[in-house]
């Protein structure tokens, strides 16, 4: 298979195009940045929000696109709403070279689509217009509803995979600035952290588990689209964890008392979200591997090599 990956230099991205090559299959990259991680992922460099020219004109032809470029920050798209319009033209760009390629999409949307639910676990039907509660929000349901207009105008195929809290191998801090690896970077260093709400719980999915899913959905679009095309499909692990849980399983796995100090939750965000997963383990036979309680330490291990020099490493 050939597949271009947008946002390939991207936490995500990247590791699904390793697990691409690995695989034997060709990846074909693009991102406004180069990769910081590896050689390995082909990437061209291109900003999405460019709006001259043919969309994807050099791309050649693709068995599939999987779309994961977008400023992926909620609470920056507070402060810049603008973020919010980029990452929707950047899906338009992106529609408009699987309508003159005629090639199948996969769409990385997130947890936010549902806004605050009451109920947990949250099935795909629970997706609502009313509930965003950030212009990134926003921009990904207006994502999602696009891809269903360019399914039924032109016979665009596609996977709507909506992600909750991505944690794992490459990333850093200086991109996205999320929970898990600014935990794993101050709390063995002895220094505080804030948590804005310690009781907010989420589905913290480990990258081997996200990418797997998005795998299988590859091979599933591209071999045997009657059984998924047209699907929202949540990915994650089923099973809540707190901002505090979360904060304690860093701080066993680096053997240090956690300074923690307590905040209420910041404009633009959630209390609570837990993935139902019926429906990936029904139509991608979907059974996650890392709970938190497993990712967790396992994603620290990853930081402690890669970011404390040696010497310092507890
Ligand atoms: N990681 C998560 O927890 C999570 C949760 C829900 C949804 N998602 C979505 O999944 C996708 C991938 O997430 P990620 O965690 O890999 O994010 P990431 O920030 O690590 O990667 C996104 C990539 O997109 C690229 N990009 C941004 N703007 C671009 C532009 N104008 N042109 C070209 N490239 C551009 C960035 O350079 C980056 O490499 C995103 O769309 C994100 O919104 C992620």
């Amino acid at each position: 298979m050939r597949v271009v990956i947008t946002g390939a230099s991207g936490l995500i991205g990247t590791n699904l195009a390793i697990r691409l090559l690995d695989e034997g299959h060709q990846v074909f990259g693009v991102d406004k940045d180069p990769n910081p991680w590896t050689d390995r992922v082909p990437v061209q460099i291109e900003d999405l929000r460019n709006t001259s020219g043919e969309p994807g004109a050099d791309w050649g032809q693709a068995d599939v696109v999987v779309h994961l470029a977008a400023r992926a920050k909620v609470h920056e798209s507070v402060e810049h709403p603008g973020n919010a319009l980029a990452n929707y033209t950047i899906t338009h760009r992106v529609l408009e070279y699987c309508r003159r390629t005629q090639t199948a999409v996969i769409f990385g949307s997130s947890r936010e689509t549902y806004g605050e639910q009451a109920t947990l676990p949250v099935s795909e039907d629970a997706v609502r217009v009313e509930g965003a509660v950030s212009p990134y929000a926003a921009a990904k349901l207006a994502d999602e509803a696009l891809i269903r207009a360019y399914a039924r105008c032109y016979g665009i195929g596609f996977i709507i995979f909506r992600f909750s809290n991505v944690y794992g191998r490459y990333d850093d801090l200086a991109r996205n600035n999320r929970y898990i690896p600014l935990l794993c970077q101050r709390l063995p260093r002895g220094e505080p952290v804030t948590i804005f709400g310690p009781q907010k719980t989420f589905d913290f999915t480990y990258i081997d588990d996200a990418v797997e899913g998005v795998y299988r959905g590859i091979e599933l679009l591209v071999g045997a689209p009657e059984r998924v095309s047209g699907e929202a499909i949540n990915l994650g692990t089923g099973v809540g964890t707190t901002l505090l849980q979360a904060a304690q399983l860093v701080a066993e796995a680096a053997g240090v008392e956690p300074k923690l100090s307590f905040s209420t939750m910041q404009v633009g965000e959630i209390s609570q979200y837990v993935a139902d997963l019926t429906k990936a383990r029904t139509l991608l036979d979907y059974h996650p591997q890392y709970p938190a309680a497993r990712g967790i330490p396992e994603f620290y291990r990853w930081w402690q090599a890669r970011y404390t020099p040696v010497g310092s490493r507890r």
